[in-house]
């Protein structure tokens, strides 16, 4: 079974949707596949399939502390796909003990299907960060706003540092120094990686080496989700280099989604949008990110991403957006000419628009007040 959590540094950038439409979509392919709402004390995938809440779900499970998971799992009415939704008795990720996390992780391993689809909370909690890292292949989804991005990439960084801790032991001089970063939440911020790395390798070489094995068996992927235009596709880009440069960590490129606002029709008819709209752009994106795990063939413990793998899959990118750019608007215009969209459609995309200049706006404002503080402290461009 290959396990695909699906994670973000920020919350509401298109985790559950992906996770939701992306098991459907390697379902209709013929693949087994199981969604696991992990997205515990906010669990919401039952609603995006239009499915009732449950009544034995991840919650009970854990609560009963006995009997097992498998006995949890429901059929969702859709081809091929099974389903482990949240319910009432959830405890919220935060409050998931080790015991239970460890429980809940076993369990998971045990169930039969082709894909295990996980669905998590947005944040870096150690909970999340361990989901993320049960499998190789975690999916990293963003949206192009600077604070989304630069959530992912902290998002990879304490993978990395989760990592770290796990592999050198505890009182160790390189483990102390860890410590005294993570005590120091502003020298933690500041780190330069590869430095921090250089100097852990010298005080033990051999956790260093352990470290290293683990670091060659995690191939995040990245998707990036709510493009307005083609030139979104940079942003991925920059965050790509950045866990290259800083991380040491080779992202791949999965798929890139547009926003469209046909899912909010789709959300309020309580159907996905890979059943509600089969056209629509941001369907056809997810069957393309679905071809492109099947014809993977990921592996478990498959060895480290040969390198030039990751340089690649941005160009990709960039030729997928232009394409379903161009798809997006004759969409838009061929609704504007049957009159499918109402003028009250088009006022909501001109709302939600225009809020969102609003808010790239004020980012914008933010950024100058920033940078012109720091050309005046001597900072030269
Ligand atoms: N490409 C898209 N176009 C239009 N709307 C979108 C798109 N992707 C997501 N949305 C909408 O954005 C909102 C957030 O999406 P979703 O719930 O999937 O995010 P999430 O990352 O799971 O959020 P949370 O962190 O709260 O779990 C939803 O209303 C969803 O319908
Ligand atoms: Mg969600």
């Amino acid at each position: 079974m290959k396990i695909l959590p699906i994670a973000s540094g920020k919350g509401g950038v298109g985790k559950s949707l992906l996770a939701a439409n992306l098991s459907l979509a390697l379902g209709e392919a013929g693949k087994q596949v199981i969604l696991a709402d992990l997205d515990l004390g906010a669990s919401n995938v039952h609603q995006i399939l239009g499915l009732p809440r449950s009544e034995a779900g991840i919650g009970t499970f854990l609560t009963r502390g006995q009997g097992s998971l498998g006995e949890c799992v429901l059929d969702s009415g859709y081809k091929n796909l099974r389903v482990l939704l949240g319910d009432t008795e959830i405890p919220g990720m935060a409050n998931l003990q080790l015991t239970q996390k460890n429980r809940l992780l076993r369990e998971l391993r045990k169930l039969e299907a082709d894909f295990l689809v996980l669905d998590l909370g947005a944040g870096t909690t150690f909970n999340t960060i361990d989901f993320f890292l049960s499998s190789p292949y975690g999916i990293i989804i963003t949206a192009p706003s600077l604070t989304s991005t630069l959530n992912a990439y902290l998002f990879l960084k304490n993978v990395v540092f989760r990592l770290l801790y796990s592999s050198f032991k505890k009182k160790s001089p390189a483990y102390e120094r860890l410590d005294l970063l993570r005590k120091d939440g502003r020298a933690l911020q500041q780190v330069y990686l590869p430095k921090l790395l250089e100097e852990l390798g010298q005080l033990d070489p051999v956790s260093y080496e352990a470290f290293s094995r683990k670091m060659q068996g995690v191939h995040p992927f990245l998707v990036m989700n709510m493009l307005e235009n083609p030139k979104d596709v940079d942003k991925g880009e920059k965050i790509k280099r950045s866990c290259s440069e800083y991380l040491a960590l080779n992202l791949e490129h999965l798929g890139i989604i547009y926003r469209d606002s046909n899912q909010d029709i789709a959300l309020r008819s309580r159907l996905p949008i890979l059943r509600y709209k089969p056209n629509s752009v941001i369907a056809q994106s997810i069957h393309r990110i679905a071809e492109k795990i099947i014809e993977r063939d990921l592996e478990e413990g498959e060895g480290p991403l040969d390198s030039s793998r990751g340089e690649e899959s941005f160009s990709p990118a960039a030729a997928e957006a232009e394409t379903d750019y161009s798809a997006r608007l004759t969409e838009i215009q061929n609704l504007l000419r049957t009159g499918a969209l109402s003028p009250g459609d088009i006022m909501e995309i001109v709302k939600t628009q225009t809020y969102e200049i609003t808010s790239l706006r004020q980012e914008n404002q933010l950024l100058k007040v920033k940078l012109s503080k720091a050309v005046e402290q001597g900072f030269s461009v």
